[in-house]
């Protein structure tokens, strides 16, 4: 039983679905107390100096960065998709501690730390319940601008700034965290690969290039509320025929450019089986390999919308992120040549690297690829090889 056998053991149930096997973590809620005290444990039983910035991430340090300079910072997010699967975000924090565990039990071979280690979780990255990916690190880099966030409703119309007070965060705090920045000289974020490139290659770990640009829309389209029964089809105004629609028409422009358009979350009113639907809501989720690409499509999208008298809006966008191409080389080679690749999946280290900060990523092998679904999976075996190259990574930047 290694040290990520027993930290997973604990980890892995937390909020995790009986019926699905799927996960709710949200930001901000109870599963997320539940997960940030986990994590807050798991740094005091190592004596690690905790500590919680501006913008409600937590860190866990060795060593003093505010006396000892800029440290190597490695971890990732405990948050979840809704009924998404056990390793996005929580294997990276899990083997972060395991790795630290194994360099302390390898002391014996004089390993010493010359940089200080932190251990992050970045609170809120899937943007699950308040709608802007990597809420966490955009408000510590500044990215997203404080009063909008406190202003993010979930759909219960609960403010960001109440689901904060709510769980004891100094709402009015809330924002860029100059002094936590500062404590990064670089990061490094280990995560399940949510793709097939390292089963196709046969490799248990590889390095990230790139992220995709990639962004969220609202889309609002109105109709006119009237009888499932009795209303002659051509009298109706029917929100949802139209939200089809469009939905049909972003399929087809992601097709035409080489793009991905999602549509997960839509919201009808009044959502009744036998009243014509009066409003359509729902939220798109567009990715391609250049910034150029989404807005095509997202041009096509918008007009599709327009016919219906719809309209889009953006509510979070990640530029094309590009990892240090010196930090990923450096890495490849640490790490016996690893595979260095892309992926069209945004991450809190994109955040850090846009925000000027050398960040790096770890991918460990995801057998079927699958993932933001409870079937998502990786192999123990390949989740031990991920902590031993993050320990050995740790020790060539910060041994
Ligand atoms: O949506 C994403 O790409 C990430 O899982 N937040
Ligand atoms: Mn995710
Ligand atoms: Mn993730």
């Amino acid at each position: 039983m290694t040290s990520f056998d027993s930290l997973w053991a604990v980890l892995e149930p937390i909020g995790r679905n009986a019926g699905t096997g799927g996960y709710r973590r949200f930001a901000w809620t109870g599963e997320d107390a539940t997960l940030r005290e986990w994590f807050a444990g798991e740094a005091a039983s190592r004596g690690m100096e905790f500590v919680v910035d501006r913008a409600g991430n937590q860190w866990a340090w060795l060593g003093d960065p505010d006396v000892d300079g800029p440290g190597v910072a490695i971890g990732s997010h405990l948050d979840s998709v809704p009924d998404g699967g056990a390793f996005d975000g929580p294997l990276g924090i899990a083997s972060a501690f395991a790795a630290l565990d194994a360099l302390r039990d390898s002391a014996s071979s004089g390993f010493r730390l010359s940089r200080p280690l932190g251990i992050v979780n970045f609170g809120d990255e899937e943007g699950a319940r308040f709608g802007v990916a990597c809420a966490g690190s955009r408000l510590l880099t500044g990215a997203l601008d404080a009063d909008r966030a406190r202003s993010l409703t979930d759909v219960d119309g609960t403010t960001m700034a109440e689901a904060m007070a709510a769980s004891g965060h100094a709402v009015e705090d809330v924002g860029r965290d100059e002094q936590a920045l500062h404590r990064i000289g670089t990061f490094v974020e280990l995560h399940i690969e949510q793709g097939r490139g390292l089963v196709e290659l046969g490799r248990a770990v590889g390095v990230g290039a790139a992220i995709w640009p990639h962004g969220r829309w609202r889309l609002d389209i109105a109709g006119e509320a009237n009888h499932a029964g009795t209303t002659r089809i051509t009298d109706r105004r029917d929100a949802m025929l139209a939200l089809a629609h469009v939905v049909i028409a972003a399929r087809a422009s992601a097709e035409r450019h080489g793009a991905v358009t999602t549509c997960g979350k839509v919201m009808l009113q009044p959502n009744g089986v036998n009243a014509i639907p009066s409003h359509a809501r729902a939220w798109l989720d567009a990715r391609a390999a250049s910034p150029e690409i989404v807005r095509a499509v997202l041009a096509e999208i918008g007009a599709a919308a327009a016919l219906h008298g719809g309209t889009v809006v953006e509510e979070s966008w990640t530029d094309r992120t590009a990892f240090a191409p010196e930090l990923c080389a450096r890495l490849s080679t640490l790490l016996r040549d690893a595979p260095v690749l892309e992926t069209a999946a945004g991450h809190d280290a994109g955040i850090l690297a846009a925000a000027g900060i050398p960040s790096a990523m770890l991918f460990v092998r995801n057998p079927t690829g699958v993932s933001h679904s409870p079937s998502e999976h990786a192999e123990r075996d390949d989740c031990v090889r991920g902590v031993a190259a993050l320990a050995t990574v740790i020790e060539d930047l910060a041994g």
